[in-house]
């Protein structure tokens, strides 16, 4: 089977550099809207397609992001492997700003959001115990070695309704539970991009200390922007390298995020 990689780029990543062919598209999905059109290409023969989460112009809070559309629209156009980029707070000193992490387990404290394709005529229940795809982790943490960016492998996110920040007493709360990062996207993105069969990576990219920290205070918006800049020119290398490690043919995910609702709880569709 043909690979073809999904990038849903989070806040400060709209765009994406080198594509061959490249080509905006409009995808249509019965869960309404995605974020934006769809950029199409190919980067080292692979083929590509790249969404802006919160769409160009910074459009969609986390909370009005169209999960469910985004993840169909990226399955109707045969994406393979989803790499999820988003930024996120830090729970640890020894995850600092400007780092980077793959992403291996969530919490999901979101609440107003749809987080199935599944509930009316067919029920599904799939599995989410591992949530990301090893293989596709593996790859975005070699991309990112030979990138020269700080990225650690593993780690649990917390995902937060917003859009406001979390309260130092949250903040604490969720560093007691053992969350390395706090974000406000991943949730229900991975959960959807499970049920759709796609394999999918998050590779989160600290751009602060959320409010726990007595050296750093609350979130500073300035600071963030500085950092996510710095950030988005570091995931922009990390992604040029993917094509090389994935290749343009793929087998089938040992891990079986290919094949999920095969292991699902289902019911027969009317
Ligand atoms: N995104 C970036 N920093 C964040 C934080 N501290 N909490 C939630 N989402 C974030």
């Amino acid at each position: 089977m043909q690979t073809k990689i999904g990038i849903i780029g989070g806040s400060g990543i709209y765009e994406m550099d080198g594509l061959e062919n490249a080509a905006w598209v409009n995808v249509d999905s019965p869960w309404g809207a995605p974020s934006d059109a769809i950029l199409t290409g190919t980067l080292g023969g692979v083929d590509m397609a790249f969404l802006p989460r919160h769409g160009r112009g910074h459009v969609h809070s986390p909370t009005t992001v169209p999960y469910r559309a985004n993840i169909d629209a990226l399955k109707r156009l045969g994406v393979t492997d989803i790499i999820s980029i988003s930024a996120c707070g830090s729970f640890r000193e020894d995850r600092a700003p400007g780092d980077f992490v793959i992403v291996d387990q969530f919490i999901d404290r979101t609440f107003a959001r749809e987080k199935s394709f599944f509930g009316t005529g067919c029920v599904a229940h799939v599995s989410v115990a591992h949530p990301t795809c090893e293989r596709l982790s593996d790859a975005c943490e070699a991309a990112g070695r030979d990138a020269g960016i700080t990225i650690h492998r593993g780690g649990t996110y917390l995902a937060m309704e917003g859009p406001q920040f979390s309260s130092i007493a949250e903040s604490k709360m969720y560093r007691s539970w053992g969350c390395d990062v706090i974000g406000m996207t991943n949730m229900p993105e991975a959960k959807l991009a499970r049920e759709a069969e796609i394999c999918y990576a998050s590779v989160a990219m600290i751009t602060d200390y959320d409010s726990w920290h007595p050296d750093h205070g609350a979130v500073d918006i300035t600071e963030i922007i500085a950092t996510l800049q710095g950030n988005g020119t570091k995931a922009r290398d990390l992604v040029a390298r993917l094509p090389a490690l994935l290749g343009t043919m793929r087998a089938p995910c040992p891990h079986g995020c290919d094949r999920a609702l095969e292991y699902a709880v289902m019911t027969a569709p009317d």
